[in-house]
């Protein structure tokens, strides 16, 4: 495969942003000349943020599998597209090559179909890190159903409260995942999901780990059994085939829930053509992709990065994805430099949490990894330090591989914001330049432009952007007024990151973390509003609030300040409070720091303020700001004096 819209020089990517910019119509319409539709769109883009309404490529006809898998068979069919790396390292590896990519996902269409599964109906995907995971997520793409994919942490409560919102009736799991030492009984949770729902028909389930599962006769099906039974349906002469469903290029492709300032996580919806543009040419560029290259992104199916980064840009792109099961430290802090050497990884894309563990391992872990294969390093999900910048380029990149650091969100469907590997220059701790089709801009509080240098000549805003790229979210599921509120509301005619950032006189971008109430821990996106209603779960408490505090390793870690109605002992009740937000969220969301309080600061309003509780959490006991507002200064003090 070639790729003429690969930027090759600076001068290139100025040339692209320009066009892009002065002509997104022509520009993109240009771009996604390079894919197969079956109908050519009627008009490229029609928007307004109002609404917001978005629609790119309208009218255009085409299914996204074909893309990511037919149109590579006639001359790349018995190329890799998924190398599976399992949990354990003396299990067998996986090659999947797009032939075989192309059988399974045509057999496992017919599954969904002989299921009951129609074009548009929601299917909820809970599963590990495996081939059937991508199988399952492009069966649904080939036959039209809407993939929502929960990553494997989240518990029963979380599951439920996702098949509801989405109004799911189908899901497929496995009887369990591996994940370290550890293996996941996925199934059994998906049964606690499912006490009292009534929506749910049809449960699909691989074998995985072999852990023992009950299934509910009616309900309650094997992956392996249907597979056999479709695999004799759609093979004729030889020939296997699942006729790719026709969709309409704005069409739903999935939806993922994704955590933002209220209690509820909201269901992202990204649309076909215009996401598939946008990973691909994200893909193709900042990573600069050659064919026959390894990509080694070390993201979860269950987030964004998976979707965009493992599934359908490398695949729409013919590329050979590495998906690994485990985890960066099993069975030693060795592994991701193990599987380098064994697949001869290109790209290596991870977190600035990965980094920042491993970097805490030392040179150990390191001694006798050749790491020669590897030509560009990648990172995401949270601001890097420089410090795990350095150590990324020095060990892993050994000063030859660019570092590309690139920012996005679920909602944005890929990078908005990076360098070009080897193309545009690196900043340490810089994401730098913004795509072409992406129009950043910094805001102060009121929406104005902020233009005020400081003696650095840096800029310092909340991030917004202008207009719309390609990979834009469309709405939040079942509830388009949420996404109006949520992203273009705060700033008129803006869509509104969240995320605060600086910006240079060469128009680089440094991401400063998120300035509303959502924390990243491990690059995971927590909301603090999520927590605390997890924790006022408890039966002994009577309120809590939240705040994140910067953690060497998890970047933010959680901080939770809880009253209690009675607590005999403290060391039980912060056990339970544990627990509690276990099973109502999952372990990710576990407070990492729980102090008990008798009241918290709030104003006359009865507002708390959350920006004494951030200074405490963060040790900063001094300049804790105008509190003459607060309705009991007297707590402020007992908080610093009981602070963990
Ligand atoms: O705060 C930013 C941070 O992660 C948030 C988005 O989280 P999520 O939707 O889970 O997607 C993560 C993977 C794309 C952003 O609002 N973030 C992501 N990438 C970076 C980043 N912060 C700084 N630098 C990055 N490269």
């Amino acid at each position: 495969m070639s790729y003429p819209y690969q930027i090759k020089s600076l001068e290139a990517y100025k040339e692209a942003y320009k066009k892009s910019v002065d002509d997104p119509e022509a520009f993109w319409g240009a771009i996604a000349e390079n894919f197969l539709w079956r109908k050519k769109w009627d008009k490229v883009l029609n928007w307004n943020f109002k609404e917001p309404k978005i629609e790119w490529f309208a009218g255009g006809k085409l299914n996204i599998t074909e893309n990511c898998i037919d149109r590579h068979l006639a001359t790349m069919g018995d190329k890799p597209a998924i190398i599976w790396e399992p949990n354990n390292p003396e299990e067998r590896v996986r090659t999947v090559t797009y032939n075989r990519l192309h059988k399974r996902v045509c057999q496992f269409a017919q599954v969904l179909i002989n299921n009951g599964v129609k074009k548009g109906d929601r299917v909820c995907i809970y599963m590990g890190m495996i081939p059937e995971l991508a199988y399952a997520v492009l069966g649904c793409a080939r036959i039209g159903a809407i993939h929502s994919v929960i990553f494997g942490g989240f518990s029963a409560q979380s599951i439920a409260d996702r098949l509801e919102d989405a109004k799911a009736a189908f899901i497929v799991t496995c009887d369990g995942a591996y994940r370290g030492a550890k293996d996941i009984p996925l199934k059994s949770v998906i049964d606690d999901a499912l006490v009292g729902n009534k929506t749910v028909k049809r449960v699909i389930v691989y074998t995985r780990t072999r852990t023992p599962v009950a299934m509910l006769k009616g309900r309650d099906v094997w992956w392996e059994d249907e597979m056999e039974h479709a695999e004799t349906q759609i093979e004729k002469d030889g020939v296997v085939s699942f006729p790719a469903v026709e969709m309409d290029a704005e069409d739903p492709l999935f939806i993922l829930y994704t955590s933002g300032s209220t209690g509820k996580p909201k269901g992202v919806v990204h649309t076909i053509g215009g996401y598939m543009v946008w990973t691909n040419y994200t893909f193709v560029n900042i990573f600069q992709y050659q064919p026959g290259q390894v990509h080694f992104c070390t993201a979860d199916i269950g987030w964004i990065t998976g979707h965009s980064y493992i599934v359908y840009g490398p695949l729409s792109a013919g590329a050979t994805s590495l998906m690994f099961e485990g985890i960066p430290t099993y069975p030693d802090a060795g592994r991701f430099w193990d599987i380098t050497d064994k697949h001869k990884v290109d790209i290596l894309y991870t977190a600035p949490t990965a980094i920042r563990s491993l970097m805490g391992f030392g040179a150990d872990p390191l001694k006798g990894k050749n790491l020669s294969s590897l030509k560009v390093l990648g990172t995401v999900g949270e601001p890097i330090n420089e410090e795990a910048w350095h150590w990324y380029d020095e060990n892993i990149g050994r000063k030859r591989s660019p570092i590309v650091d690139t920012w996005w969100q679920t909602e944005t469907g890929g990078t908005l914001i990076s360098n070009l590997a080897g193309v545009t220059p690196a900043i340490p701790s810089w994401a730098t330049l913004p795509m072409p089709g992406v129009q950043p801009i910094l805001v102060d509080e009121q929406g104005k432009e902020v233009t005020e240098k400081d003696e650095h000549g840096i800029i310092k805003g909340n991030l917004c952007i202008k207009a719309p790229w390609p990979g834009i979210l469309r709405t939040t599921y079942g509830d388009h007024e949420r996404c109006r509120t949520n992203y273009f509301a705060t700033y008129e005619n803006l869509y509104f990151t969240g995320d605060g950032a600086l910006k240079d006189a060469n128009g680089n971008y440094r991401i400063t973390g998120r300035v509303d109430d959502v924390l990243n821990v491990s690059g995971h996106r927590i909301g603090t509003a999520e927590v605390e209603n997890a924790i006022n779960m408890h039966t002994g408490v009577v309120e809590s609030a939240v705040v994140g505090y910067p953690h060497d390793i998890k970047g933010q870690g959680i901080y939770a300040y809880v009253i209690c109605s009675q607590h005999e002992s403290e060391e039980q009740t912060r056990k339970d409070i544990l627990q509690t937000v276990t099973r109502v969220i999952g372990a990710i969301a576990k407070p990492d720091k729980i102090q008990f309080v008798s009241g918290l600061p709030k104003t006359r309003s009865g507002k708390i303020m959350r920006r004494v509780l951030r200074k405490i959490a963060e040790g900063e006991m001094q300049n804790l700001g105008d509190t003459s507002t607060l309705l009991d200064p007297g707590v402020v003090d007992e908080i610093k004096n009981g602070r963990v």
